[in-house]
């Protein structure tokens, strides 16, 4: 229970409406999309200007509690839940777009916009904003920057580090912070906004975002292809960028990942009798063009003995198959308790990455439903618990994470391509990282935040 005397601190900085302590909405922010994880904040608050959260920061800092900034809860590390308790800073009053600056491809807005709000009000001004996550009808752009969020198109657009221009941040002390330039080049001080990029909520607090974007492609093209193994199939990718062509997706997905999602959602995949697919989307400016880019990856695929190539040949269809395949997440967690791995490793890695995996899996006897965006070579594993007991899944079944992680390290991939680490993945970072450079970024933590007030008990043990 929170004190009295702190609650009417905050509703002096917050308002009254502004402050929840009910059990109801502190059960509703203790979970994010994270497997099974559920902690407890002692407070939400929202308030609605970087002011506010700078008192409230202060405040913590002067009754040693933690804040915890949170945005649309879609997290699948556990980056936005109060695993110590304290005080939860929803963003979602941040919710405006500032500015859109046609001329120059710049937008500024605040951090609780929805990634699909922010890409729809651009597009009608032709702009683009590529990075969709699969979350983005309801993920916040500062929830974004704050894991450093991916997606398909990151194959050939990158991730949102790509396109963060400056920031506007309260610092673990309290203090309002300007980073980056409103330019494309910046060579001012430290680069304080990459670093806060993927920081997951442990450095800052975002509260402002002006962004780099593109013109608007006007031309897309999809297309699904099945494939009798998934040899073939995660063979196939990287043939394609070696034949000259980079799709602006390219995604696979293992027949399990078909099967659980059509049962999911009541809809079926054309093909999905086969092992594996492929869903590949071309987009740009000339529509010529990307006739010469799908058939040129049509020749590399019919060499892997696949299907035939469905293409999507309206806007429907197409937007049909991508609901499909951001729904393979929702689909697998139905399934039953699982642990969700976000692996990625250099792209023609790929074929031993899941072949490796899959012999691991087998050894512990787990089943493990693969997909992801194999364009850049960022495969999700899920590794199933369904019948296996409580203590085989806590011990054997951490022992298999583990050795999944070493086998993708070895191939030069790293354990965490768009998910995080927050508090899910914390104890595998060593498999990745030396002592040492986990013991500089406990430093660069302890020199902004000295009393560890800000999303404590995340990223490191
Ligand atoms: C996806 C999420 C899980 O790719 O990252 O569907
Ligand atoms: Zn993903």
């Amino acid at each position: 229970m929170i004190e009295n005397l702190i609650l009417k601190k905050l509703e002096d900085i917050c308002g009254k409406d502004n402050v929840f302590s009910d059990s109801e909405t502190l059960d509703l922010f203790s979970r994010d999309e994270t497997e099974k994880l559920s902690f407890l904040p002692d407070v939400v608050v929202k308030p609605d200007s970087a002011e506010k959260i700078s008192s409230i920061v202060k405040l913590a800092n002067e009754i040693k509690m933690p804040v915890i900034p949170r945005g649309g809860g879609t997290g699948l590390s556990g980056g936005s839940l109060a695993v110590k308790g304290g005080i939860m800073v929803s963003m979602e009053k941040f919710n405006k777009i500032l500015h859109i600056d046609k001329d120059n491809f710049k937008a500024s807005v605040e951090p609780g916009v929805i990634t699909q709000v922010f890409q729809e009000t651009l597009e009608k001004s032709g702009l683009f904003y590529p990075v969709d996550p699969a979350s983005k009808g309801s993920c916040f752009l500062g929830g974004n920057l704050a894991e450093n969020s991916g997606g398909p198109r990151a194959v050939k657009y990158g991730t949102t580090k790509d396109y963060v221009l400056s920031i506007e941040f309260v610092s673990p002390k309290g203090n309002i912070i300007q980073s980056g330039a409103s330019t494309i080049k910046n060579v001012t001080g430290y680069n304080l906004t990459q670093l806060i990029i993927g920081s997951e909520g442990t450095l800052g607090i975002i509260t402002k975002i002006t962004f780099r974007v593109l013109p608007l492609p006007l031309f897309k093209k999809l297309v699904l292809v099945a494939f009798n193994s998934t040899e073939n199939a995660t063979a196939a990718v990287s043939e394609i960028f070696i034949n000259g062509v980079i799709p602006s997706a390219l995604e696979f997905l293992e027949k399990d990942a078909v099967k659980v999602t059509e049962k999911h959602i009541g809809r079926l995949f054309p093909n999905s009798e086969y092992d594996a697919h492929l869903l590949i989307e071309v987009d740009g400016y000339y529509n010529e063009i990307l006739d010469l880019d799908i058939e040129r990856i049509a020749e590399v695929l019919y060499k892997y003995d696949c299907s035939e190539i469905i293409l999507a040949d309206t806007s429907e269809k197409m937007e049909s198959l991508w609901a499909l395949r951001r729904a393979v997440g929702e689909a697998v967690k139905s399934v039953s308790q699982y642990r969700e791995e976000d692996t990625v490793v250099p792209r023609a890695k790929l074929p031993e990455l899941l072949k490796g995996v899959k012999e691991i899996c087998s050894r512990y006897n787990i089943r493990s439903i693969c997909y992801g965006h194999a364009g850049d070579g960022n495969l999700h594993i899920n590794l199933l618990k369904e019948n296996l007991d409580d203590k085989y899944w806590n011990n054997e079944g951490i022992e298999a994470v583990k050795e999944i992680f070493k086998h993708t390290v070895k191939l030069g991939g790293t354990i965490s391509g768009e998910h995080g680490i927050g508090y899910s993945q914390k104890n595998y970072l060593n498999i990745a990282l030396t002592d040492d450079t986990i013991l500089l970024m406990k430093t660069i933590k302890e020199s902004f935040d000295p009393n560890n007030i800000l999303n404590p008990g995340k990223i490191f043990n």
